[in-house]
């Protein structure tokens, strides 16, 4: 798997809650460039590694921004990074990752909830820097736990930024914003937040007549159970893709077999392991990192039989198309998958 070397070169806060990350690179040569939307893998420590969005400008050659906001809920990423970043602290990470890309479109309706405005600014930066049209609604619950507030009130953004903060009534459950109430051709829809917040959004755009490939997300943890609705309210979350992953494994499980294409070996899944755990079982060298079908590490190429996705990281076309899987979570609903290893 490749990585990058990178020194933290300025630490700052971004709210009462979060802070931004400023990373360079070790040598201080130039960093890959990067879409907006696109996030990183960061290693914190052995068994620790954590996906974070970029969120400054993709215009910015020279250094990668992530914001990330404490959540002593979760299950340790965020509480590592507050504490153990320091500046000058050297650091692994993974070339940015982009699944959740701007597409074209006569306008832009961005949504985010909490610190799911790490993306969302980053891609309403680059929509304005090309002139493009479009609007961001960031809810929060708070002008105080409002991530990144400065930036998104600067002029750049100009009027084309809403915020709204729970604590004012002002919340995503009292209504869509003005924008999604009506579906509108030639238009899409990106949300991003915590899990809750962006099942609500999605449902209620959905019910209002916008079609789900107008509809893009991209997920700081799998779909979680409908008890977990109460999450619902922005403001949660930490940025990370950390939470458990029941979610993503959740469903009827049933034995099958992958075939590696370039050896012809077969090795059977049981219904209670992961096409990945059983292929680095026998030594087969695969690429993992959230391990819970939301960063798009593990997409590898289905040659023959049908995958039952479990991720989120496909679009519905692309997981129609049904030639690449998730072998950290999916798994088949034909007795056997050909994948192109
Ligand atoms: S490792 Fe992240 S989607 Fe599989």
């Amino acid at each position: 798997m490749q990585t990058l070397d990178v020194i933290v070169h300025t630490i700052s806060l971004a709210s009462s809650t979060s802070r931004s990350y400023e990373l360079r690179a070790a040598d201080g040569g130039a960093l890959p460039s990067f879409e907006a939307g696109a996030h990183i893998d960061v290693h914190l420590g052995p068994s620790l590694v954590r996906q974070y969005s970029l969120c400054n400008s993709p215009r910015e050659k020279g250094r990668y921004l992530i914001c990330v906001r404490r959540d002593d809920a979760g299950r340790g990423g965020s509480r590592t990074l507050h504490r153990d970043l320091t500046v000058g602290r050297r650091l692994r990470i993974s070339p940015p990752r982009n699944h959740f890309p701007l597409v074209a479109a006569g306008h832009h309706v961005l949504v985010a909830g909490g610190i799911g405005i790490t993306p969302v600014l980053s891609m309403a930066e680059a929509l304005a820097a090309r002139g493009a049209s479009f609007v961001l609604h960031h809810y929060t619950s708070s002008a105080a736990e409002a991530p990144l507030l400065e930036r998104l009130q600067s002029s750049a953004l100009g009027e084309r930024a809403v915020v709204h903060h729970s604590d004012q009534g002002d919340t995503v459950r009292a209504g869509l914003p003005a924008e999604l109430q009506v579906p509108e051709a030639d238009t899409a829809v990106y949300v991003c937040g915590p899990d809750g917040f962006m099942t609500h959004v999605v449902a209620e755009a959905t019910a209002a007549g916008w079609h789900p490939g107008q509809l893009h997300t991209e997920r700081f943890a799998p779909t979680a159970p409908p008890s977990a609705e109460a999450e619902a309210e922005a403001g949660d979350g930490d940025g990370d893709r950390d939470r458990d992953r029941d979610g993503a494994k959740a469903g009827v499980a049933a034995e099958f077999t992958v075939r590696i294409a370039s050896t012809g070996t077969g090795y059977r899944v049981p219904a209670d392991r992961t096409i990945a755990e059983v292929l680095t079982a026998h030594g087969v060298e695969v690429e993992l990192s959230c391990e819970q079908g939301i960063c798009g590490a593990c997409l590898t190429p289905v040659l023959a039989g049908e995958p039952d996705h479990r991720d989120e990281v496909q679009t519905p076309d692309e997981r129609a198309a049904g030639d690449r899987i998730t072998i950290c979570c999916s798994r088949a609903r034909s007795p056997e998958l050909l994948l192109g290893l």
